[in-house]
């Protein structure tokens, strides 16, 4: 079976209490059990990463080399402005896909950017809980 590491970058762990009007009630727990029902439709095989320290992903990263046909990932602040989260999803080579909860494209100017979408597949910005959904989704055509 296909493996997908899902990552969630810096804060994403505070999911369900942190600003709730922007990214909703559900935990990163709730998000990461209807990823696994999801996973089980498409035949897919999940891991769960959540680090707050960008070395940690680009760790985690570099070791799905061995063993992950594709990466779901949510860098949260990283986005913006990680050239090595960047470089280490172009060094892998590794399909990927991009998510947030919330549209940055429709906040402050900062958030539009992302460095780290250029070298994915694709983004899936703005749905909430749903963005994880259809982003493993649109990685599993690519992985299966
Ligand atoms: C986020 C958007 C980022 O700008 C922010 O820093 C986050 C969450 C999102 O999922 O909407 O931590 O990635």
């Amino acid at each position: 079976m296909p493996k997908v590491l899902v990552i969630n970058g810096p804060n994403l762990n505070l999911l369900g209490k942190r600003e709730p009007d922007i990214y909703g009630s559900q935990t990163l727990e709730d998000i990461n059990g209807k990823l696994a029902e999801l996973a089980k439709e498409l035949g897919l095989e999940l891991d769960f990463f959540q680090s707050n320290h960008e070395g940690e992903i680009v760790d985690i990263i570099h070791r799905c080399i061995s063993g992950i046909g594709g990466i779901l990932i949510n860098p949260g602040a990283l986005t913006h402005y990680s050239y090595a989260i960047r470089d280490a999803v172009a060094a892998v080579g590794i399909p990927c896909v991009e998510v947030h909860l919330s549209n940055i494209h429709a906040r402050e100017e900062f958030r539009s950017k992302s460095v780290i979408a250029p070298v994915c597949l694709g983004q899936v910005s703005g749905f909430g809980a749903l963005s994880y959904i259809l982003g493993l989704r649109a990685l599993a055509e690519e992985v299966v």
